[in-house]
Protein backbone atom coordinates (compact mmCIF):
# COMPACT_ATOMS: atom_id res chain seq x y z
CA UNK A 1 0.00 0.00 0.00
CA UNK A 2 1.11 3.41 -1.14
CA UNK A 3 1.79 5.78 1.69
CA UNK A 4 2.36 9.77 1.44
CA UNK A 5 3.70 12.11 3.95
CA UNK A 6 2.74 15.62 4.95
CA UNK A 7 4.89 18.63 5.20
CA UNK A 8 3.13 21.93 6.82
CA UNK A 9 5.03 25.44 6.00
CA UNK A 10 3.78 28.00 8.48
CA UNK A 11 5.33 30.80 6.97
CA UNK A 12 4.96 34.89 7.53
CA UNK A 13 3.27 34.93 3.93
CA UNK A 14 0.85 31.86 3.75
CA UNK A 15 0.94 28.24 5.24
CA UNK A 16 1.51 25.94 2.39
CA UNK A 17 0.46 21.95 2.71
CA UNK A 18 2.78 19.72 0.45
CA UNK A 19 2.37 16.08 -0.10
CA UNK A 20 4.90 13.47 -1.31
CA UNK A 21 4.91 9.89 -1.83
CA UNK A 22 7.95 7.61 -0.53
CA UNK A 23 10.12 8.24 -3.50
CA UNK A 24 9.77 12.09 -2.81
CA UNK A 25 7.71 12.65 -5.73
CA UNK A 26 5.48 16.05 -5.20
CA UNK A 27 1.57 14.92 -4.78
CA UNK A 28 -0.03 17.51 -4.47
CA UNK A 29 0.61 21.44 -2.64
CA UNK A 30 -2.24 23.80 -1.28
CA UNK A 31 -1.21 26.91 0.21
CA UNK A 32 -3.25 29.86 2.13
CA UNK A 33 -2.11 33.37 2.26
CA UNK A 34 -2.22 35.90 4.84
CA UNK A 35 -0.92 39.19 5.92
CA UNK A 36 1.28 40.49 8.44
CA UNK A 37 0.29 43.90 10.52
CA UNK A 38 3.40 46.42 11.05
CA UNK A 39 1.17 48.50 14.30
CA UNK A 40 3.81 50.72 14.24
CA UNK A 41 7.32 51.48 12.25
CA UNK A 42 9.34 48.44 12.77
CA UNK A 43 6.72 46.19 14.71
CA UNK A 44 5.82 43.15 12.47
CA UNK A 45 3.51 41.13 14.21
CA UNK A 46 0.19 38.20 12.94
CA UNK A 47 -2.49 36.78 14.42
CA UNK A 48 -1.51 33.01 15.45
CA UNK A 49 -5.65 32.16 14.49
CA UNK A 50 -3.77 32.68 10.71
CA UNK A 51 -1.57 30.30 11.63
CA UNK A 52 -4.13 27.71 12.59
CA UNK A 53 -6.80 28.44 9.61
CA UNK A 54 -4.10 28.40 7.26
CA UNK A 55 -2.70 25.19 8.18
CA UNK A 56 -6.88 23.63 8.36
CA UNK A 57 -7.45 25.47 4.84
CA UNK A 58 -4.57 23.91 3.23
CA UNK A 59 -4.28 20.40 4.89
CA UNK A 60 -8.24 20.24 3.40
CA UNK A 61 -6.22 21.80 -0.10
CA UNK A 62 -4.24 19.25 -0.48
CA UNK A 63 -6.39 16.10 0.49
CA UNK A 64 -8.93 17.20 -2.34
CA UNK A 65 -6.55 18.17 -4.57
CA UNK A 66 -4.73 14.97 -4.49
CA UNK A 67 -7.59 12.26 -3.71
CA UNK A 68 -5.02 10.90 -1.24
CA UNK A 69 -6.68 8.40 1.25
CA UNK A 70 -5.84 10.29 4.68
CA UNK A 71 -5.94 7.31 6.01
CA UNK A 72 -2.19 6.63 3.62
CA UNK A 73 -0.88 9.29 4.93
CA UNK A 74 2.10 7.67 7.31
CA UNK A 75 3.21 11.07 9.29
CA UNK A 76 2.70 15.00 9.55
CA UNK A 77 6.04 17.21 9.59
CA UNK A 78 5.88 20.42 10.42
CA UNK A 79 8.32 23.90 9.68
CA UNK A 80 7.43 27.47 9.99
CA UNK A 81 9.15 30.97 10.16
CA UNK A 82 11.38 31.09 13.48
CA UNK A 83 11.73 33.52 16.20
CA UNK A 84 8.13 34.17 16.71
CA UNK A 85 7.09 34.59 20.01
CA UNK A 86 3.55 33.56 20.65
CA UNK A 87 1.88 34.07 24.02
CA UNK A 88 -1.07 31.41 25.48
CA UNK A 89 -2.84 31.59 28.69
CA UNK A 90 -3.36 28.73 30.80
CA UNK A 91 -6.24 27.72 28.74
CA UNK A 92 -4.74 27.11 25.39
CA UNK A 93 -5.56 31.22 24.02
CA UNK A 94 -3.38 33.33 22.72
CA UNK A 95 -2.42 36.74 24.53
CA UNK A 96 -1.66 39.14 21.97
CA UNK A 97 -0.75 38.67 18.37
CA UNK A 98 2.67 37.05 17.60
CA UNK A 99 5.31 39.14 17.84
CA UNK A 100 7.41 38.13 14.24
CA UNK A 101 11.15 37.55 13.35
CA UNK A 102 11.69 40.45 11.63
CA UNK A 103 10.27 42.68 14.28
CA UNK A 104 12.93 45.67 15.43
CA UNK A 105 11.30 47.09 18.61
CA UNK A 106 13.62 45.12 21.21
CA UNK A 107 16.91 46.79 20.70
CA UNK A 108 16.76 48.10 24.56
CA UNK A 109 15.76 44.65 25.69
CA UNK A 110 19.09 42.93 23.73
CA UNK A 111 21.02 45.51 25.56
CA UNK A 112 19.17 44.50 28.59
CA UNK A 113 20.09 40.70 27.81
CA UNK A 114 23.40 41.40 27.15
CA UNK A 115 24.73 43.88 29.75
CA UNK A 116 22.94 41.23 32.37
CA UNK A 117 24.60 37.69 31.47
CA UNK A 118 27.71 39.00 29.42
CA UNK A 119 28.32 39.28 25.89
CA UNK A 120 30.45 36.15 26.10
CA UNK A 121 28.51 34.52 28.59
CA UNK A 122 25.79 34.54 25.81
CA UNK A 123 27.36 33.01 22.92
CA UNK A 124 29.19 30.50 25.03
CA UNK A 125 25.58 29.10 26.20
CA UNK A 126 23.68 29.96 22.81
CA UNK A 127 25.58 30.33 20.35
CA UNK A 128 24.63 33.85 19.25
CA UNK A 129 24.65 37.29 20.48
CA UNK A 130 20.78 38.16 21.39
CA UNK A 131 19.14 39.78 18.36
CA UNK A 132 16.40 41.99 18.27
CA UNK A 133 14.36 38.83 15.59
CA UNK A 134 15.53 36.63 18.30
CA UNK A 135 12.46 35.45 20.67
CA UNK A 136 13.85 35.81 24.24
CA UNK A 137 14.16 39.82 23.97
CA UNK A 138 10.62 40.18 23.18
CA UNK A 139 9.22 38.38 26.19
CA UNK A 140 11.41 40.85 28.05
CA UNK A 141 9.67 44.03 25.94
CA UNK A 142 6.07 42.50 26.62
CA UNK A 143 6.58 42.09 30.40
CA UNK A 144 8.07 45.41 30.78
CA UNK A 145 5.57 47.28 28.21
CA UNK A 146 2.28 44.98 28.59
CA UNK A 147 2.32 43.88 32.33
CA UNK A 148 -1.49 42.58 32.12
CA UNK A 149 -0.99 40.05 29.72
CA UNK A 150 2.11 38.91 30.89
CA UNK A 151 0.88 38.45 34.13
CA UNK A 152 -1.54 35.74 32.32
CA UNK A 153 1.21 33.76 30.32
CA UNK A 154 1.15 30.15 30.95
CA UNK A 155 2.89 29.01 27.38
CA UNK A 156 5.07 30.31 25.07
CA UNK A 157 5.06 28.50 21.21
CA UNK A 158 7.37 29.14 18.11
CA UNK A 159 4.88 29.63 15.48
CA UNK A 160 4.96 26.34 13.84
CA UNK A 161 4.32 25.11 17.32
CA UNK A 162 1.25 27.10 17.74
CA UNK A 163 -0.34 25.10 14.95
CA UNK A 164 1.24 21.92 15.98
CA UNK A 165 -0.71 22.57 19.68
CA UNK A 166 -3.91 22.90 17.86
CA UNK A 167 -3.39 19.71 15.63
CA UNK A 168 -2.45 17.46 18.88
CA UNK A 169 -3.13 19.29 22.08
CA UNK A 170 0.50 19.35 22.73
CA UNK A 171 3.62 21.83 23.79
CA UNK A 172 6.13 20.71 21.67
CA UNK A 173 9.18 22.18 19.71
CA UNK A 174 12.32 21.16 17.73
CA UNK A 175 15.75 21.70 18.44
CA UNK A 176 16.46 23.48 15.33
CA UNK A 177 13.46 26.24 15.88
CA UNK A 178 14.65 26.47 19.49
CA UNK A 179 17.81 27.18 18.78
CA UNK A 180 16.62 31.01 17.37
CA UNK A 181 15.07 31.67 20.65
CA UNK A 182 18.42 33.15 23.13
CA UNK A 183 16.85 30.59 25.86
CA UNK A 184 18.66 27.31 24.35
CA UNK A 185 21.93 25.95 24.95
CA UNK A 186 22.73 24.98 21.18
CA UNK A 187 25.72 22.66 22.31
CA UNK A 188 23.88 21.00 24.91
CA UNK A 189 20.63 20.41 22.46
CA UNK A 190 18.39 21.44 25.74
CA UNK A 191 17.04 24.87 27.19
CA UNK A 192 19.30 26.41 29.03
CA UNK A 193 18.72 27.08 32.68
CA UNK A 194 20.97 29.51 33.24
CA UNK A 195 19.31 31.81 30.53
CA UNK A 196 15.69 31.04 31.87
CA UNK A 197 17.33 32.05 35.33
CA UNK A 198 19.55 35.40 33.92
CA UNK A 199 16.03 36.56 32.94
CA UNK A 200 13.50 35.23 35.29
CA UNK A 201 11.67 33.32 32.40
CA UNK A 202 9.95 30.45 33.93
CA UNK A 203 10.89 27.02 33.01
CA UNK A 204 7.46 25.19 32.85
CA UNK A 205 6.62 27.97 30.20
CA UNK A 206 8.73 26.43 27.58
CA UNK A 207 7.35 23.38 25.24
CA UNK A 208 9.68 20.03 25.60
CA UNK A 209 11.92 19.72 22.95
CA UNK A 210 12.87 16.24 20.41
CA UNK A 211 14.97 16.10 17.80
CA UNK A 212 13.48 17.17 14.67
CA UNK A 213 12.58 13.47 12.50
CA UNK A 214 10.99 11.97 15.92
CA UNK A 215 7.77 11.34 16.53
CA UNK A 216 6.34 13.76 19.29
CA UNK A 217 2.76 13.87 19.20
CA UNK A 218 -0.13 12.35 17.31
CA UNK A 219 -3.39 14.49 15.47
CA UNK A 220 -6.62 14.99 17.70
CA UNK A 221 -10.18 14.14 17.78
CA UNK A 222 -10.81 17.71 17.48
CA UNK A 223 -7.99 18.25 14.68
CA UNK A 224 -9.04 15.23 13.26
CA UNK A 225 -12.55 16.55 12.37
CA UNK A 226 -11.05 20.02 11.26
CA UNK A 227 -8.38 18.84 8.88
CA UNK A 228 -9.35 15.66 7.81
CA UNK A 229 -6.62 13.77 8.76
CA UNK A 230 -6.68 10.73 10.43
CA UNK A 231 -7.19 10.81 14.35
CA UNK A 232 -3.53 9.46 15.63
CA UNK A 233 -1.49 10.13 12.62
CA UNK A 234 2.02 10.85 13.94
CA UNK A 235 3.71 14.39 14.33
CA UNK A 236 7.43 15.07 14.19
CA UNK A 237 9.50 17.61 15.59
CA UNK A 238 9.97 19.09 12.44
CA UNK A 239 12.34 22.07 12.36
CA UNK A 240 12.79 26.15 11.35
CA UNK A 241 12.35 27.21 8.06
CA UNK A 242 15.67 27.52 7.52
CA UNK A 243 16.74 23.81 8.52
CA UNK A 244 14.08 22.37 7.14
CA UNK A 245 14.84 24.02 3.64
CA UNK A 246 18.55 22.56 4.21
CA UNK A 247 17.15 19.03 4.50
CA UNK A 248 14.76 19.82 1.44
CA UNK A 249 18.03 20.58 -1.17
CA UNK A 250 20.22 18.00 1.05
CA UNK A 251 22.53 19.78 2.99
CA UNK A 252 22.39 17.51 6.07
CA UNK A 253 26.43 16.24 4.47
CA UNK A 254 29.83 17.53 5.98
CA UNK A 255 31.55 19.65 2.81
CA UNK A 256 28.07 20.19 0.75
CA UNK A 257 26.40 24.10 1.54
CA UNK A 258 23.77 25.99 0.25
CA UNK A 259 23.68 29.24 -0.99
CA UNK A 260 20.01 30.71 -1.51
CA UNK A 261 19.34 33.87 -3.91
CA UNK A 262 16.13 34.73 -2.34
CA UNK A 263 15.09 38.38 -1.68
CA UNK A 264 17.56 37.88 1.42
CA UNK A 265 20.74 35.86 1.03
CA UNK A 266 21.79 32.65 3.43
CA UNK A 267 24.87 30.52 3.37
CA UNK A 268 24.16 27.54 5.17
CA UNK A 269 26.33 24.56 5.67
CA UNK A 270 25.70 21.79 7.86
CA UNK A 271 28.95 21.12 10.57
CA UNK A 272 29.50 17.52 12.33
CA UNK A 273 30.76 19.34 15.43
CA UNK A 274 29.07 22.12 17.39
CA UNK A 275 31.37 25.67 15.93
CA UNK A 276 30.28 29.10 16.77
CA UNK A 277 32.33 31.91 14.98
CA UNK A 278 34.23 34.03 18.15
CA UNK A 279 32.49 37.43 17.56
CA UNK A 280 28.57 35.57 17.19
CA UNK A 281 29.12 37.29 13.41
CA UNK A 282 27.35 33.68 11.91
CA UNK A 283 24.59 31.88 13.25
CA UNK A 284 25.35 28.77 15.06
CA UNK A 285 21.90 26.65 15.41
CA UNK A 286 20.98 22.88 15.93
CA UNK A 287 20.43 21.44 12.16
CA UNK A 288 17.46 19.38 11.61
CA UNK A 289 19.54 16.14 11.84
CA UNK A 290 19.85 14.78 14.69
CA UNK A 291 23.39 15.54 16.63
CA UNK A 292 24.53 17.82 13.90
CA UNK A 293 24.30 21.56 13.87
CA UNK A 294 24.54 24.56 11.20
CA UNK A 295 26.20 27.57 10.50
CA UNK A 296 24.43 30.33 8.32
CA UNK A 297 25.08 33.81 6.87
CA UNK A 298 22.32 36.04 5.88
CA UNK A 299 22.49 38.80 3.70
CA UNK A 300 19.35 40.92 3.01
CA UNK A 301 19.45 41.99 0.12
CA UNK A 302 20.43 39.21 -2.91
CA UNK A 303 18.24 38.71 -5.69
CA UNK A 304 16.40 41.67 -3.94
CA UNK A 305 19.18 43.74 -5.01
CA UNK A 306 18.49 42.55 -8.54
CA UNK A 307 14.87 43.15 -8.22
CA UNK A 308 15.57 46.96 -7.18
CA UNK A 309 18.23 47.17 -10.33
CA UNK A 310 15.42 46.22 -12.66
CA UNK A 311 12.94 48.06 -10.96
CA UNK A 312 15.27 51.00 -10.64
CA UNK A 313 16.92 50.80 -14.04
CA UNK A 314 15.17 48.58 -16.12
CA UNK A 315 12.77 49.84 -17.29
CA UNK A 316 13.39 49.61 -21.04
CA UNK A 317 14.10 45.58 -20.62
CA UNK A 318 10.63 45.79 -18.56
CA UNK A 319 8.81 47.10 -21.85
CA UNK A 320 10.74 45.02 -24.24
CA UNK A 321 9.97 41.95 -22.16
CA UNK A 322 6.10 43.16 -21.77
CA UNK A 323 5.93 42.97 -25.41
CA UNK A 324 8.07 39.87 -26.65
CA UNK A 325 6.90 37.86 -23.89
CA UNK A 326 10.27 37.67 -22.33
CA UNK A 327 11.47 38.25 -18.92
CA UNK A 328 13.31 40.95 -18.15
CA UNK A 329 16.17 39.53 -15.78
CA UNK A 330 16.74 37.37 -19.27
CA UNK A 331 17.75 40.42 -21.14
CA UNK A 332 19.50 42.13 -18.47
CA UNK A 333 21.35 39.16 -17.59
CA UNK A 334 22.28 38.38 -21.21
CA UNK A 335 23.32 41.91 -21.87
CA UNK A 336 25.55 41.55 -18.58
CA UNK A 337 27.46 38.35 -19.83
CA UNK A 338 28.72 40.35 -22.53
CA UNK A 339 30.99 42.25 -20.54
CA UNK A 340 34.25 40.94 -18.63
CA UNK A 341 34.60 39.55 -15.29
CA UNK A 342 35.58 42.04 -12.48
CA UNK A 343 33.68 44.73 -14.96
CA UNK A 344 36.44 46.82 -15.30
CA UNK A 345 36.83 47.50 -11.41
CA UNK A 346 33.23 48.36 -10.92
CA UNK A 347 32.22 46.99 -7.92
CA UNK A 348 28.98 47.24 -6.24
CA UNK A 349 27.65 46.71 -2.29
CA UNK A 350 24.53 45.41 -1.89
CA UNK A 351 23.40 47.00 1.28
CA UNK A 352 20.44 48.22 0.18
CA UNK A 353 18.06 47.38 3.25
CA UNK A 354 21.12 47.78 5.41
CA UNK A 355 22.90 44.15 6.72
CA UNK A 356 22.92 41.18 8.68
CA UNK A 357 25.88 39.04 7.84
CA UNK A 358 28.88 40.02 8.04
CA UNK A 359 28.16 43.10 9.23
CA UNK A 360 24.70 43.53 11.29
CA UNK A 361 24.68 47.20 10.55
CA UNK A 362 21.34 48.92 9.72
CA UNK A 363 22.97 51.92 8.46
CA UNK A 364 24.96 50.21 5.73
CA UNK A 365 23.90 51.47 2.16
CA UNK A 366 24.15 50.02 -0.94
CA UNK A 367 26.73 51.38 -3.36
CA UNK A 368 28.09 51.59 -6.88
CA UNK A 369 32.27 52.60 -6.74
CA UNK A 370 34.80 53.04 -9.79
CA UNK A 371 32.53 54.37 -11.85
CA UNK A 372 34.16 55.44 -15.25
CA UNK A 373 33.26 57.00 -18.73
CA UNK A 374 33.58 53.20 -20.23
CA UNK A 375 31.00 52.09 -18.03
CA UNK A 376 28.02 50.81 -19.63
CA UNK A 377 24.51 49.62 -18.02
CA UNK A 378 26.03 46.38 -18.84
CA UNK A 379 28.86 46.64 -16.42
CA UNK A 380 26.31 47.81 -13.68
CA UNK A 381 24.24 44.71 -14.16
CA UNK A 382 27.15 42.74 -13.77
CA UNK A 383 28.17 44.29 -11.06
CA UNK A 384 25.01 43.92 -9.12
CA UNK A 385 25.32 39.88 -9.63
CA UNK A 386 29.05 40.20 -8.94
CA UNK A 387 28.76 42.90 -5.42
CA UNK A 388 26.05 40.20 -4.29
CA UNK A 389 28.21 36.73 -4.99
CA UNK A 390 31.15 38.89 -3.00
CA UNK A 391 28.58 39.47 -0.14
CA UNK A 392 27.74 35.70 -0.14
CA UNK A 393 31.63 34.82 -0.19
CA UNK A 394 31.49 37.22 2.86
CA UNK A 395 29.43 34.51 4.72
CA UNK A 396 31.48 31.73 3.15
CA UNK A 397 34.75 33.09 4.70
CA UNK A 398 33.68 33.01 7.92
CA UNK A 399 32.85 29.68 7.68
CA UNK A 400 35.70 28.69 6.31
CA UNK A 401 37.90 29.73 8.45
CA UNK A 402 36.08 27.61 11.64
CA UNK A 403 37.58 24.61 9.56
CA UNK A 404 33.85 24.31 7.24
CA UNK A 405 34.98 22.74 4.13
CA UNK A 406 33.37 23.28 0.58
CA UNK A 407 32.78 20.53 -1.90
CA UNK A 408 30.12 21.83 -3.81
CA UNK A 409 27.38 24.41 -2.88
CA UNK A 410 23.60 23.81 -3.72
CA UNK A 411 22.37 27.11 -5.17
CA UNK A 412 18.79 27.48 -4.91
CA UNK A 413 16.16 30.80 -4.61
CA UNK A 414 14.94 32.94 -7.54
CA UNK A 415 18.85 34.06 -8.69
CA UNK A 416 19.70 30.58 -9.24
CA UNK A 417 17.78 30.33 -11.73
CA UNK A 418 20.26 32.37 -13.89
CA UNK A 419 23.13 30.38 -15.68
CA UNK A 420 25.27 33.75 -15.05
CA UNK A 421 24.72 34.31 -11.85
CA UNK A 422 25.72 30.53 -11.08
CA UNK A 423 28.98 30.84 -13.13
CA UNK A 424 29.69 34.00 -11.22
CA UNK A 425 28.91 32.22 -8.26
CA UNK A 426 31.43 29.55 -8.90
CA UNK A 427 33.86 31.56 -9.70
CA UNK A 428 33.65 33.93 -7.10
CA UNK A 429 33.47 31.29 -4.15
CA UNK A 430 36.09 28.84 -6.51
CA UNK A 431 33.57 26.05 -5.59
CA UNK A 432 31.35 24.23 -8.14
CA UNK A 433 27.41 25.44 -8.14
CA UNK A 434 24.95 22.29 -8.28
CA UNK A 435 21.34 23.04 -8.79
CA UNK A 436 18.72 20.01 -7.47
CA UNK A 437 15.34 18.93 -8.66
CA UNK A 438 13.45 19.74 -5.32
CA UNK A 439 12.23 23.49 -5.11
CA UNK A 440 9.81 23.07 -2.66
CA UNK A 441 11.68 24.48 0.27
CA UNK A 442 11.16 24.07 3.94
CA UNK A 443 7.60 21.99 3.25
CA UNK A 444 9.39 19.35 1.31
CA UNK A 445 12.29 18.45 3.95
CA UNK A 446 9.65 18.79 6.81
CA UNK A 447 7.82 16.06 4.77
CA UNK A 448 10.92 14.04 4.14
CA UNK A 449 11.37 14.20 8.42
CA UNK A 450 8.44 12.72 8.60
CA UNK A 451 9.29 10.09 6.40
CA UNK A 452 11.92 9.53 8.71
CA UNK A 453 9.60 9.65 11.57
CA UNK A 454 7.37 7.30 10.01
CA UNK A 455 10.18 4.75 9.41
CA UNK A 456 10.19 5.47 5.05
CA UNK A 457 13.86 6.34 5.58
CA UNK A 458 16.61 5.54 7.85
CA UNK A 459 17.49 8.59 8.24
CA UNK A 460 17.47 12.26 7.30
CA UNK A 461 20.76 11.18 4.83
CA UNK A 462 19.28 8.60 3.13
CA UNK A 463 15.92 10.49 3.16
CA UNK A 464 17.89 13.20 1.11
CA UNK A 465 19.54 10.49 -0.90
CA UNK A 466 16.20 8.89 -2.24
CA UNK A 467 14.73 12.19 -2.90
CA UNK A 468 17.08 14.57 -3.91
CA UNK A 469 19.07 14.48 -7.20
CA UNK A 470 21.53 17.39 -9.01
CA UNK A 471 20.20 19.00 -12.35
CA UNK A 472 23.16 20.94 -13.16
CA UNK A 473 26.85 21.58 -12.21
CA UNK A 474 28.82 24.81 -12.95
CA UNK A 475 32.29 24.40 -12.29
CA UNK A 476 34.91 27.41 -11.90
CA UNK A 477 36.30 28.89 -14.75
CA UNK A 478 39.52 30.65 -15.66
CA UNK A 479 37.43 34.14 -14.40
CA UNK A 480 38.15 32.86 -10.54
CA UNK A 481 41.61 34.81 -11.12
CA UNK A 482 40.10 38.12 -11.94
CA UNK A 483 37.71 37.77 -8.69
CA UNK A 484 40.20 36.41 -6.65
CA UNK A 485 42.25 39.71 -7.52
CA UNK A 486 39.02 41.71 -6.91
CA UNK A 487 37.16 40.24 -4.03
CA UNK A 488 39.81 41.88 -1.06
CA UNK A 489 39.28 45.09 -3.08
CA UNK A 490 35.21 44.63 -2.29
CA UNK A 491 36.12 43.45 1.36
CA UNK A 492 37.84 46.60 2.45
CA UNK A 493 35.03 48.78 1.55
CA UNK A 494 32.73 48.09 4.00
CA UNK A 495 35.45 49.02 6.97
CA UNK A 496 36.43 52.15 5.01
CA UNK A 497 32.47 53.41 4.67
CA UNK A 498 31.25 52.12 8.00
CA UNK A 499 31.19 55.81 9.82
CA UNK A 500 30.48 57.50 6.68
CA UNK A 501 27.35 55.27 6.49
CA UNK A 502 26.31 56.29 10.37
CA UNK A 503 26.75 59.90 9.49
CA UNK A 504 25.08 59.61 6.33
CA UNK A 505 22.18 58.15 8.32
CA UNK A 506 22.38 60.98 10.92
CA UNK A 507 22.19 63.69 8.08
CA UNK A 508 19.01 62.00 6.96
CA UNK A 509 17.64 61.68 10.11
CA UNK A 510 17.68 64.71 10.76
CA UNK A 511 16.56 66.34 7.05
CA UNK A 512 13.52 64.19 7.68
CA UNK A 513 12.93 65.72 11.17
CA UNK A 514 13.08 69.01 9.28
CA UNK A 515 11.19 68.67 6.75
CA UNK A 516 8.49 66.78 9.15
CA UNK A 517 8.22 69.82 11.79
CA UNK A 518 7.90 71.98 8.29
CA UNK A 519 4.71 70.16 6.92
CA UNK A 520 2.93 69.20 10.52
C1 LIG B 1 16.03 32.68 10.30
C2 LIG B 1 15.12 33.81 9.91
C3 LIG B 1 14.14 33.58 8.82
C4 LIG B 1 12.78 33.42 9.43
C5 LIG B 1 11.65 33.72 8.46
O1 LIG B 1 16.96 33.07 11.26
O2 LIG B 1 15.13 34.86 10.47
O3 LIG B 1 14.46 32.48 8.05
O4 LIG B 1 12.69 32.16 9.98
O5 LIG B 1 11.61 32.98 7.37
Amino acid sequence: MAQFLLGIDVSTTATKALLIDEQGSVIAVASTEYPYETPHPMWSEQDAALFWNGTVQSIRGVIEKSRVDPKDIAAVGLTGQMHGLTLLDAHGETLRPCILWNDQRTQKQCDEITARVGAQRVLELTGNPVLTGFTAPKILWVRENEPDIYRRVAHILLPKDYARYKLTGEFLSDVSDSSGTSLFDVGKRAWSDEMLRALDVPREWLPQVTESPVVSAKISPDASRATGLIEGTPVVGGGGDQAAGAVGTGIVRAGIISATLGTSGVVFAQSDVYRVEPQGRLHAFCHAVPGKWHLMGVMLSAAGSFRWYRDALGAHEKEIAKQTAQDAYDLLTREAATVSAGCEGLLFLPYLTGERTPYPDPNARGSFIGLTVRHTKAHLTRAVLEGVSYGLRDSLELMRALGITTTQVRASGGGARSALWRQILADVFDAEIATVNITEGAAYGAALLAGVGAGIYRDVESACDTAIKITSHTSPSKDKNVYAAYYPRYRALYPALKSEFEALAQVVEQQRGASNRGNP
